[in-house]
């Protein structure tokens, strides 16, 4: 039978790392729906084009191997970058784009047993998920993990700067009135702060027995 586990929570707090062990681990594919509405940010920056024209014909495939292809060409690194990360969660507040992406995602779901991550998916997207996990940290914990991040990639940030913009997302991504980040009722609040890695992939994996 297919199962699917929903992971939300705010922005680096871990979600996609634990979340591609724990599908690794179970035989489940990895679904991450950032990285749709990151494609959406990115097709809109280098177009020029206003996000309900650019979603009107649009192509995003998520590989098993977590790669992203827009239109049909790989994007996945492009993504990443924190012009495309304030321009994602710009998108994300219009209901054209949330439509489009989340029929997709429910398609996505109904094909295999599936761990999908993001901000909406035990509220909206699936909320009859078997299992529901709200994934959090303090904002400075998850600022010092994405410093780090970007420090071991070698690409020079400034941590209050990284801080700044973790804050301006939780309050953009949890204010917008379609689909907020919020936890379901009936969701496991797991809060990462001093919870290591495999912690985390501990924990989800026991309640998902
Ligand atoms: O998880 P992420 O940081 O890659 O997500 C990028 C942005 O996309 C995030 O700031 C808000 C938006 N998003 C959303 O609104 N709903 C989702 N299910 C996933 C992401």
């Amino acid at each position: 039978m297919k199962k699917i586990i929903a992971v939300d929570g705010p922005a680096g707090a871990g979600k996609s790392t634990v979340s591609k062990i724990v599908a690794a681990q179970l035989g489940y594919t990895y679904i991450d729906t950032g990285a749709m509405y990151r494609a959406v940010a990115l097709k809109v920056l280098q177009s020029g084009k206003p996000a309900e024209v650019v979603t009107q014909d649009i192509d995003i495939k998520l590989d098993g191997a977590a790669r992203v292809f827009l239109d049909g060409v790989e994007v996945t690194k492009e993504i990443r970058t924190p012009e495309v990360s304030r321009g994602a969660s710009d998108v994300a507040k219009f209901g054209f784009v949330r439509k489009k992406l989340t029929e997709l995602q429910r398609a996505m779901a109904a094909q295999a047993s599936v761990i999908m991550d993001g901000r909406d998916i035990g509220t909206q997207v699936l909320p009859n998920a078997d299992l529901k996990i709200f994934l959090t940290a303090t904002v400075e914990e998850r600022a010092r993990r994405r410093f780090e991040e970007l420090k071991l990639k070698g690409i020079a940030a400034d941590f209050e700067q990284v801080r700044k913009e973790i804050s301006l997302r939780d309050k953009q991504d949890s204010e917008r009135e379609i689909a907020p980040l919020a936890m379901a009722e009936d969701a496991v609040l797991l809060d990462s702060t001093n919870l290591t890695i495999e912690e985390v992939v501990t924990e989800i994996l026991r309640l998902a027995q």
